[in-house]
């Protein structure tokens, strides 16, 4: 199975997702792997066996979000520059959306620009974070503010490495996967409800289906001026719950997974979705063990955080709502106390 990606027609800018078994990839120039201490003690000895380059150097940084800065960016830097690698090389991304995001990044800048691949390993990664082409590292004053659209080579998304991922971290990949059919489309939404995607051939269907809607999203808006924001749906809600939980509280999807349970409140009382809909969402989220609730302890407090995002900096907040199963509204004309009496049902 494959996705290709076409982002510019005029300009020809295409490159394809593989979703199959990695085989044997040949590269006529040097190549650095880029991956973290779980990924690497996992993965990467089969990687480097199936690669054929000039030269194959492997970078192993170290796991975790709190490294996705400036240090580890510099580290990936270094290895090119110890390495020679020059304007034809190729970067591999082998990991999560953390090595994926900083490694497409480093890509982006060294020599002004050269190839990277994407092999991610987490399900978020595959179905979201390695599709898109955004870029970036954290700093001290948020998360992903410095980073470049930077679309890669090619992306492999190789289900076998999905069988070492921690539950958690895989429903978490669910929660991006529920989103883009929540917003997008209904038969596929329908779909997910009737078929459990732990089993190995549904979830090939599932990566699948979430990559098209992302790449489709993705060939319309590739810097997110409209329509992309709307993979946002949950994300203004999770951001402040990752924010007040200092990001140790929950993983990203899981917080996605309340934001959108939070984002529907919304979209029902303005009667976008029904009560039964919003019922059905939570279902599914609940089937994979994702969480739903979460304690707000101030609304101000938590209606405030909204601005620390910096999608709404000195604008409106954006609204991506449910309108309905598989489909969306950007809205911006809510009112604060109806965001406030739809959170009520949140607060502790
Ligand atoms: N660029 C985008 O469009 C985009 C979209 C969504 C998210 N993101 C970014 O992606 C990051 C989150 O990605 P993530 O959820 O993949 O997190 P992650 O990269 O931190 O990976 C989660 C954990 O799983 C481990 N892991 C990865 N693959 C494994 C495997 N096969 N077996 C065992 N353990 C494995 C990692 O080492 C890590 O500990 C965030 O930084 C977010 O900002 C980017
Ligand atoms: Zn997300």
């Amino acid at each position: 199975m494959q996705v290709d990606i076409t982002l510019n027609p005029l300009e020809n800018r295409q490159y394809t997702v593989f979703i199959d078994e990695l085989n044997t990839l040949s590269f006529d120039c040097k190549v650095l792997i880029v991956t973290n201490t779980t990924v690497g003690a996992l993965h990467s000895a089969h990687l480097q066996n199936l690669i054929k380059a000039r030269e194959v150097h492997t970078l192993i940084l170290k796991d975790g979000e709190v490294y996705k800065n400036l240090e580890s960016l510099s580290e990936i830097l270094n290895a090119c520059f110890e390495h020679k690698l020059d304007r034809k090389s190729l970067l591999i991304a082998l990991g999560g959306g953390v090595i994926g995001d900083m490694t497409g990044f480093a890509a982006s800048i060294y020599l002004r620009g050269i190839d990277f691949i994407q092999i991610p390993t987490t399900l978020l990664a595959q179905v979201d974070a390695s599709v898109g082409g955004k870029t970036g590292i954290n700093n001290a004053y948020g998360k992903n503010l410095i980073g470049s659209f930077w679309q890669p080579r090619a992306v492999y998304c190789e289900s076998a490495f999905l069988k070492t991922l921690p539950a958690r971290e895989f429903a978490a990949g669910i929660a991006e996967i529920i989103k883009m059919a929540v917003t997008f489309d209904r038969p596929f939404f329908e779909w997910l409800e009737t078929h459990d995607v732990r089993e190995s051939a549904h979830l090939k269907y599932a990566i699948h289906k979430s990559i098209c809607i992302k790449a489709n999203v993705v060939a319309c808006d590739e810097t997110e001026q409209g329509i992309r924001a709307v993979l946002n749906y949950g994300h203004t809600f999770a951001h402040v719950i990752e924010h007040q939980t200092h990001y140790t509280g929950f993983l990203h999807g899981e917080a996605v997974a309340i934001g959108m349970v939070m984002a529907n409140a919304l979209s029902c009382n303005v009667g976008l979705l029904t009560q039964e809909e919003a019922r059905r969402i939570q279902n599914l989220l609940e089937r994979y063990d994702l969480p739903t609730t979460y304690d707000i302890a101030s609304l101000e407090a938590f209606y405030t955080a909204f601005f620390l995002d910096k999608k709404s900096a000195n604008d409106a907040i954006t609204f991506i709502l449910a309108q309905g199963i598989g489909a969306h509204q950007m809205r911006k004309d809510i009112p604060k106390e109806t965001v406030l009496e739809a959170l009520k049902a949140f607060h502790a």
